[in-house]
């Protein structure tokens, strides 16, 4: 059973230490959340099978990590300046605000009262002072996407990869939007990280790219667990279109408040890199650009005919917190085990488990069982797989309870049949099918290598 609802999976998240509310001994930080011991290691191993699909299985793709921090120029010509807002309405009863297409039937989500203002336009970039003399003059932004560095250092990753059409360059990183009403636990958040790619193509390639990579992305999101009936793929309508695109699709998921964007995957044609380009009009740019850029490059690359050319962009864009989201919903399973008993599992993809392996003892605090454990998890920590887990509880009942709700796909018990026969066997119990299996220490890690390559 897919998780119905938020509260199952902040209550889990809570429970288990994978998310937490950012300054929660000061009441909370609105629309701001902390990664706790198990989700930084689901966040971590879903940036890290993104990266991998991007930039290690293809030869196409550069990776780049930049700065948060960002040259006030760069987000003017990027466009963010005068057009990143949400409209926003204010509620004159309750003098709550809130963004203007969130409002249903005119009335106050809050008070219900009618008695709203006209919408007027809200900048989500976080402004903030650079240097020591706070005059207003020496600003800069929190980047409100990562994308707006991979056009500014576009020329110096061609120069220094010798690059050709098409290539792209991917990035994870820490995105911030001052969100009028953030909500849906991390899924809409001031704070967030995104992964990122700019793929650039020659003219005219553009569409062919747009379908390509939009199957792509679906494929990789199912690798990720999501079932293709829970994923839903809209397109954007033309006249709904953000400026600098020819087309949109996103990416939407079925989570816990509703079918919601995942990633979208917008043809950016040549408006990014036109913006950052200096002397434009020399360029035969087919987008609307600022004119009058303050850059000095030439953001373009060598056609086959040694012709200069300014190439179309395809953007898959993904929200990293709501990829957590939409995995943990998918994974979220309550199972009736008969008799009155049910348990909780996160059945999440094996690559995808914070905790891979779970070494218990039978026995809580036996010098000899905890030191046989304490082997076993060394020699498996050398296969490379991820975390291996130590535990001392003594209750086995317990642990198996705690690794299912957490996703641990494999728990090894080393119990007195593991230290007083030869050969050295373990139990190793499967998180899905609870099914106990007894294995030779000797061949312990064979068997756990051949289960996580499949
Ligand atoms: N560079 C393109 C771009 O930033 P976007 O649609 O504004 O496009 C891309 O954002 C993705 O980032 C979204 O599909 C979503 O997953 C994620 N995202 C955007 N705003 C977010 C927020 N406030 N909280 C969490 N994730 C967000």
């Amino acid at each position: 059973m897919v998780a119905t609802s938020m509260e199952q999976l902040v209550s889990l998240c809570k429970r288990r230490g994978f998310i937490f509310q950012n300054s929660d001994i000061y009441g909370g930080l609105q629309g701001v959340y902390d990664y706790g011991p198990l989700g930084v290691e689901l966040k971590n191993n879903l940036k890290a099978a993104w990266w991998r699909a991007m930039v290690y299985e293809r030869d196409d793709i550069e990776g780049l990590d930049s700065a948060i921090l960002t040259n006030q120029k760069v987000l003017h010509y990027s466009g963010h300046e005068d057009t990143f807002s949400d409209p926003m309405t204010d509620c004159r009863k309750c003098k709550s605000r809130f963004r203007a297409d969130h409002i249903k039937d005119g009335k106050c989500p809050n008070c219900g009262s009618t008695d709203l203002t006209e919408p007027r336009p809200f900048n989500l970039m976080f402004k903030t002072n650079i240097g020591p003399v706070d005059d207003g003059a020496n600003f800069g932004y929190l980047r409100p996407e990562t994308a707006q560095a991979i056009f500014t250092q576009f020329k110096n990753v061609v120069d220094s990869t010798s690059r050709k059409l098409p290539f792209g360059i991917a990035q994870i990183g820490k995105s911030f939007r001052n969100e009028i009403t953030p909500r849906n636990f991390i899924f809409r958040v001031r704070e967030f990280e995104q992964a990122e790619l700019e793929y650039f193509v020659m003219p005219g390639e553009d569409e062919k790219w747009h379908e390509i990579w939009k199957e792509e992305r679906i494929r990789w999101w199912e690798e990720q667990g999501l079932k293709r009936e829970n994923i839903n793929i809209y397109t954007t309508p033309k006249d709904d279109l953000a400026h600098y695109a020819k087309a949109c699709y996103d990416i939407e998921y079925q989570f816990p408040h509703g079918m919601e964007e995942l990633e979208g995957i917008a043809n950016h044609t040549d408006y990014d890199l036109g913006n950052h380009t200096k002397a434009q009009d020399e360029m035969n740019l087919t987008s609307e650009c600022h004119k009058n850029s303050d850059s000095t490059q030439k953001l373009c690359i060598m056609d086959d005919n040694n012709k200069w050319v300014i190439p179309f962009v395809i953007e898959p864009s993904m929200g990293v917190d709501r990829g957590v989201l939409a995995v943990m919903t998918e994974a979220y399973t309550e199972e009736d085990l008969g008799e009155g008993n049910s348990r909780i599992v996160l059945k999440l993809k094996k690559h995808l488990a914070p905790i891979k392996v779970a070494v218990i003892p039978l026995k809580k605090n036996n010098e000899q069982i905890m030191n046989k454990c304490r082997e076993i998890k060394n020699n498996l920590l050398k296969l490379g797989i991820g975390r291996v887990a130590l535990e001392n509880t003594g209750n086995i009942g317990k642990a198996y309870r705690r690794h299912d709700e957490v996703g641990t796909p494999l728990c090894i018990t080393v119990d007195f049949e593991t230290i007083e026969q030869q050969p050295e066997s373990v139990t190793i119990r499967d998180r899905d099918t609870m099914q106990q299996t007894r294995v030779k220490v000797a061949d312990l890690k064979d068997y756990l290598r051949n289960y996580f390559a499949e």
